[in-house]
C-alpha cells in the first residue's frame, strides 16, 4: 500500500508544486545538490521555512551537503501523488477546454485526457490533439465504461452544478472546476476551485499600490 502522507499539513502540502517546479529546472540544469540557502534565494521561502517543510517528510538535508535534488524531487512526486495515472475528461470545449486539452505537460504528470464532452454540434466529433469531443449526453455511459477519476469543469457557470452531480453520479473521485461557482459535492468527492483571476487581482494590488510596499 502507498505511503500515507495525511500527517503533512496542507499549508505544506500547498507549497510543494513550487518545490516540485523548482528542483525540477535543478534537474534539468542538472544540479545535483543544492543547499536550503541556495533553494531559499531562488524560491523566496526563507531558508528556515525550507528546512522546516522539507523536514516534514524525512532526513533528506545533511549538515555540509545540502539536499539531494533528485531525491527530494522524487519524493515530493510521490507525495503529490504524481507517480500516479490519473483518467480525465474535459465537460465545457470552448476556449478554456481545447488550452487544457492542448497543454500536454499534464499528460507528462500522468494525466491521461480520454475525452472531451461539450453540448454544441459544431464542436461535436472534433477532435482536440488526438482526444475526441463527444456529445454531453454520452458522458455517463463513457465514464462507467472507462473508469475516469477526474472530471474538468470548463462550462459556463450556470451549468457547473449539473454537470457536477452528473460526474459523480457517473462516480468520478475528483473534480477540478474552473467555472466561478461553488459547486456542492458529497464528502468523498475531492474538488478543487481554480480562479485565475484572484492571481490576477493580486497582481493589481501590487501594481496599483506599488509606491506603497
Ligand atoms: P466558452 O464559451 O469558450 O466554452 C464553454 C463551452 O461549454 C462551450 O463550448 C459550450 O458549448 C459548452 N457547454 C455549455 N453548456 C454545456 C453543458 N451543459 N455541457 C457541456 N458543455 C457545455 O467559455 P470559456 O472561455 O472556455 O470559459 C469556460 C468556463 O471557464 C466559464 O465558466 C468561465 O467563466 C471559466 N473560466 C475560468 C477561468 C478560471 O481561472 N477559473 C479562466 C477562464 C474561464
Amino acid at each position: 500500500m502507498a505511503k500515507s502522507y495525511k500527517s503533512i499539513s496542507m499549508a505544506v502540502i500547498r507549497r510543494l508544486p513550487k518545490y516540485h517546479r523548482y528542483l525540477k529546472e535543478l534537474i534539468d540544469k542538472e544540479v545535483y545538490r543544492i543547499s536550503s540557502k541556495e533553494l531559499s534565494a531562488m524560491m523566496g521561502f526563507t531558508a528556515s521555512q525550507i528546512r522546516q517543510d522539507l523536514n516534514n517528510f524525512g532526513g533528506f538535508g545533511q549538515q555540509g551537503y545540502g539536499y539531494n535534488v533528485e531525491e527530494l524531487y522524487r519524493e515530493i512526486q510521490k507525495i503529490l501523488g504524481l507517480t500516479i495515472t490519473y483518467r480525465t475528461v474535459i465537460i465545457g470545449s470552448g476556449n478554456l477546454g481545447q488550452a487544457i486539452a492542448n497543454y500536454t505537460n499534464f499528460q507528462k504528470y500522468g494525466f491521461k485526457l480520454l475525452a472531451l464532452f461539450d453540448t454544441n454540434p459544431k464542436l461535436i466529433g472534433m477532435k482536440i490533439r488526438d482526444v475526441p469531443v463527444f456529445d454531453i449526453d454520452e458522458l455517463q455511459g463513457f465514464i462507467d465504461e472507462k473508469q475516469v477519476d477526474i472530471g474538468i469543469i470548463c462550462t459556463p457557470k450556470e451549468f457547473a452544478q449539473d454537470i457536477a452531480n452528473k460526474l459523480i453520479k457517473a462516480g468520478v473521485s475528483a473534480i477540478w472546476n474552473f467555472a466561478p461557482i461553488d459547486l456542492r459535492v458529497p464528502e468523498h468527492v475531492i474538488i478543487e476551485n481554480v480562479h485565475l483571476s484572484d492571481s490576477l487581482f493580486i497582481l493589481s494590488y501590487l501594481l496599483s499600490n506599488q509606491e506603497n510596499l
